[in-house]
């Protein structure tokens, strides 16, 4: 259960990461609306970082914190980025969050089988917020 909750906050990084090297590399004429929205994006990220290392911490695990730690246990790719179109940005960013969810359900599955009922529940949430996003992000 650990390797996979690392593997998670792994993914939630590499994630959030991503998604501000995009808000900097978005260019074109909705750059104030991208910019701002991929500011929004990995402020969702950076916060589902924070609640899995603390769930984690609650269940009595020791979630990773170091830069090489989160790469090492992130499924997700990390991107060579470059300037993009919005376009190309926020099907990057679909991408990864179709990942997230199918990660978030494994990780639930897992959590369920081992009775813990913290981890499932926060999965939950994390569905909820992952899927919204995800429907917005598929909605152009
Ligand atoms: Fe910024």
């Amino acid at each position: 259960m650990i390797k996979m909750m690392n593997g998670l906050l792994g993914d939630f990084v590499v994630a959030a990461h991503k998604v501000q090297g995009l808000h900097w590399y978005v260019k074109g004429p909705d750059f104030f609306m991208a910019h701002a929205k991929l500011e929004e994006i990995y402020d969702e990220l950076q916060l589902m970082v924070d609640e899995t290392a603390e769930v984690m911490l609650m269940c009595e695990m020791k979630p990773v914190a170091t830069m090489g730690e989160f790469a090492s246990h992130a499924q997700l790719e990390e991107a060579k980025l470059d300037f993009t179109t919005s376009k190309d940005a926020f099907a990057i960013v679909a991408k990864d969050y179709a990942a997230l969810i199918e990660n978030v359900g494994d990780v639930k599955a897992k959590a369920e089988s081992e009775h813990l009922d913290l981890i499932a529940l926060k999965c939950d949430t994390f569905h909820e917020t992952l899927a919204k996003t995800h429907w917005m992000l598929t909605q152009r």
